[in-house]
């Protein structure tokens, strides 16, 4: 039996990269196992967005090369010379792919000179090929690399199998166009390509007629889609209207959002379709006008306010969700304590705050003025506390309300069932619902990181 394992770090793109390369692999023949000795091709799915995710890259790989190692000299040493098989059949194959991939290349076999294949993101729909062409090399194996930027739609190749979840990631878009001074994922995942809308649609209803109640559209920018193939322009409102019309979807969430490409038009497609959740991944990176436009944001915070006051206004129980960067070069006491003070009004449900990392190409690598890692240290501890008082906040008025809870499974601890609200909080209960069904839970409880409660009643399913 022909096995794969694959191991991810990185954003929800990369994660969902690596979903797509084990459904095209399982489609020839691969089962996944979650344990690498096992594995006959191990694949590391790797992030370049901080210096601490590349160095994750590298260890991990390094500990599969080593493996590969091992079992190659104790494969050789226990074969017989007349046996059938040789100890090249029962090489482990090592794939180093996603954004450390694409950014070094060719380079990493100088470090790594046993891998076998490298594959930049725009290149995963193409895995089992690539496979195939390392394996189909009878003697003397050379490492194949493919890192060619993609444009064209065939990069969005997903084979929908073996879905038996309760959500799903689809992609709607690919790359960035934006060069925000501090990203690297411009240089990465190349500029904006949408997918075409016919392609998003037709892969909706797949997921929806194998079970998927909920789906989460992707990309890195999601705001800009556009798809224009097929006479008039189709945005992501528009898209969003036609998957509302899905039957059996329930819940249609899109990931991520930039401030300054969401529209009014956008804001009302949480009022217009009923699928769409009321929850908004909204990065703010700072709340200082003068480091936002050191970044290159294009808004300043007085734009953003304003579309959250707008998200608000529209649907008074939308959660917002941010992420900071801290100690972005030059970043002052003053600056910090604009975030602070924006992180207080915002009122977010939660947030992500990152130390300011340089990353190769990106221009706020070559910036003056780099903060220090201690003071970067307590500005990150100083932003987190003051979210956490306002996230226990939030959470502590809700005990009393009655949430509408789509179960995702078992919770961690027994009897318990998890499941989220439509605003994307977790909620732990008692109950037995199974996944997928759509239950009203009476909030009793609350964590840091989730809501606890009881099932009071099983809701019927939408009818569309
Ligand atoms: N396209 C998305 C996500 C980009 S990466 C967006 O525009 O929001 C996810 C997050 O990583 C970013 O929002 C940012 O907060 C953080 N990030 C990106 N580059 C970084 C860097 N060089 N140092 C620290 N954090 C970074
Ligand atoms: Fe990076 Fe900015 Fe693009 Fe997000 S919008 S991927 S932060 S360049
Ligand atoms: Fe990382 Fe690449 Fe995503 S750098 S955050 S895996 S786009």
């Amino acid at each position: 039996m022909k096995k794969v394992y694959i191991e991810t770090y990185g954003c929800q793109m990369n994660g969902h990269d690596s979903e797509r390369m084990l459904s095209i692999l399982t489609g020839s023949g691969y089962t996944p196992t979650e344990n690498p000795k096992d594995a006959e091709v191990i694949i590391v799915n790797t992030c370049s967005v901080r210096g601490k995710a590349e160095q994750k890259a590298y260890s991990s790989v390094g500990r599969y090369v080593e493996l590969k190692k091992l079992y190659s000299r104790f494969n050789a040493s226990l074969l017989s010379p007349h046996g059938n098989d040789s100890p090249r059949k029962q090489d482990k194959l090592i794939v180093f792919s996603g954004c450390v991939a694409q950014q070094n290349g060719r380079r990493l076999l100088g470090r790594f000179k046993d891998i076998d294949l490298i594959v930049g993101p725009s290149q995963v729909h193409r895995i089992d090929e690539l496979i195939d062409q390392v394996k189909s090399q009878v003697k003397v194996r050379t490492p194949v690399v493919a890192i060619e930027s993609d444009t064209e739609q065939k990069r969005f190749r997903n084979p929908v199998q073996d879905v038996h979840g309760v959500k799903a990631y689809v992609t709607i878009m690919e790359g960035c166009d934006n060069f925000c001074t501090y990203c690297t994922v411009p240089y990465l995942r190349g500029r904006e390509v949408s997918r075409q809308a016919r392609s998003i649609i037709d892969e909706a209803y797949a997921l929806a007629g194998s079970g998927v109640k909920e789906i989460i559209l992707l990309g890195q920018n999601v705001n800009s889609y556009r798809d224009d193939s097929e006479g008039g322009t189709i945005t992501l409102y528009e898209l969003l209207s036609m998957l509302n019309d899905i039957k059996g979807l329930e819940r249609i969430r899109f990931i991520t959002s930039h401030p300054k490409d969401l529209t009014d038009k956008l804001i009302r497609a949480f009022v217009d379709f009923d699928k769409v959740c009321e929850h908004i991944h909204l990065p703010v990176q700072s709340g200082s006008d003068r480091i936002l436009k050191l970044m290159a944001r294009g808004y300043t915070t007085r734009d953003y306010r304003d579309k959250i006051e707008m998200l608000m206004k529209v649907k008074p129980d939308i959660a917002v969700t941010s992420d900071f960067i801290v100690g972005f070069p030059s970043e002052t006491e003053d600056d910090h304590k604009d975030s602070i003070l924006f992180i207080k009004h915002a009122n977010y449900d939660n947030i992500f705050s990152f130390r300011y990392s340089d990353r190769p190409l990106a221009k706020a690598g070559r910036f003056e003025n780099k903060i220090d890692a201690h003071i970067i240290a307590e500005r990150l501890m100083a932003i987190q506390s003051e979210q956490l008082g306002i996230t226990r906040r939030i959470y502590g008025s809700l005990v009393g309300t009655i949430q509408h809870v789509l179960v995702e499974g078992k919770s961690k601890k027994p009897d318990r069932i998890q499941g989220r609200t439509r605003q994307g909080r977790i909620v732990n209960f008692e109950g037995s619902a199974g996944a997928g069904a759509l239950v009203e839970v009476m909030i009793e409880d609350y964590s840091d990181n989730a809501l606890y409660g009881r099932c009071i009643k099983k809701e019927e399913q939408h009818v569309h």
